[in-house]
């Protein structure tokens, strides 16, 4: 994947937007737009294709993942993935923390896949974000979305923000003491909270994106929601924390939404086992009071970016 991709101009941000984009009009213009693909994001491990869905107003960037490009793997049923990104869309949206982009299923030029919104790279507000000067005088060139929405790092022991949270301390090829660390921050601790319900086998750093506004985004959410315990997260500076009013209010509403309208799209995607194991995960995070705690093997997402 290069760098920059050319793209169609922004348009005016609104409030509660995904990068820039109503989430209404994003899932409207996402189902239904003329999808075209641009290009493939080159580190990705499946056909995850950069595209467009076309409309009368305009292209509306997004990442197509078609169910014939997934790789097989020993621990996920064949071709599921796809509907897993949709679902997690539909349980991070019944939350209302906006973490991940909009997201449909629906089908394509190859085939039926899933369908979720590109974060452009936020416009540069600090002069740290987005992109450089030449790319600001661009219009029709976007950024990629820093990877950790410098949130999340492997750095030195030395190199650790005052008040961030260590997660592993390692060595690096010549014996020198690194650490993966990341902020303590609410925006990110509302990822680990989800992770926990979705039950997310990847949470790799560079899975978490910065959105506009100061919000920070979550993609790839393809390796969610088995029955058996597999959260495999760089988040885990919150273990064993208590749960904030907050994150209580908001999974005792999943409780009762997962026995509604948002278990009633979930069954669509999902099996009805993985429907109840969302539930139970939720109904544990609650008896629980806290965040889960890194346990047993396999608990590290490798690479951690
Ligand atoms: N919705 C998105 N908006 C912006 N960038 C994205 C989005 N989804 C993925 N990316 C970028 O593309 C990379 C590959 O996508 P990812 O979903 O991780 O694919 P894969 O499932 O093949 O690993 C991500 O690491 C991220 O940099
Ligand atoms: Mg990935």
């Amino acid at each position: 994947m290069p760098a920059r991709e050319r793209l169609p101009a922004l348009s005016a941000p609104a409030p509660g937007a995904f990068a820039g984009v109503a989430e209404a009009d994003a899932l409207a213009r996402l189902a239904t737009g003329e999808l075209q693909v641009r290009g493939r994001l080159a580190d990705a491990s499946n056909a995850t294709l950069y595209s467009v869905a076309a409309t009368p107003e305009g292209e509306l960037a997004c990442v197509y993942k078609p169910v014939a490009g997934e790789r097989p793997l020993w621990d996920f049923p064949d071709d599921t993935l796809a509907r897993r990104e949709v679902a997690s869309y539909a349980v991070s949206a019944a939350t209302g923390w906006d973490v991940v982009p909009p997201t449909v299923f629906r089908d394509g030029p190859l085939g039926p896949g899933s369908v979720q919104l590109w974060l452009q790279a936020p416009p540069d507000e600090d002069g740290d974000g987005g992109g450089d000067a030449d790319d600001a005088d661009d219009a029709d060139v976007v950024v990629l979305p820093q990877p950790g929405a410098g949130l999340i790092d492997v750095t030195t022991a030395r190199g650790v923000p005052p008040g961030w949270l260590p997660v592993l301390r390692a060595e690096d090829h010549a014996g020198r003491p690194v650490v993966l660390a990341h902020a303590d921050d609410a925006r990110l601790r509302r990822i680990a909270v989800l992770d926990a319900v979705l039950n997310n086998a990847d949470r790799k750093g560079g899975h978490v994106l910065p959105g506009w506004h100061g919000a920070v985004h979550g993609v790839d959410h393809g390796l969610t929601f088995h029955v058996e315990p597999k959260l495999r997260t760089v988040l885990w500076g919150w273990g064993g924390a208590g749960l904030l009013e907050e994150e209580r209010a908001v999974l005792e509403r999943l409780r009762e939404d997962l026995g509604e309208r948002l278990g009633e799209v979930l069954v669509e995607l999902l099996s009805v086992e993985e429907v109840v194991a969302t539930l139970e995960r939720v109904e544990h995070l609650l008896r629980a009071g806290r965040l889960p705690r890194q346990r047993g093997q396999r608990t590290l997402p490798w690479p951690p970016f």
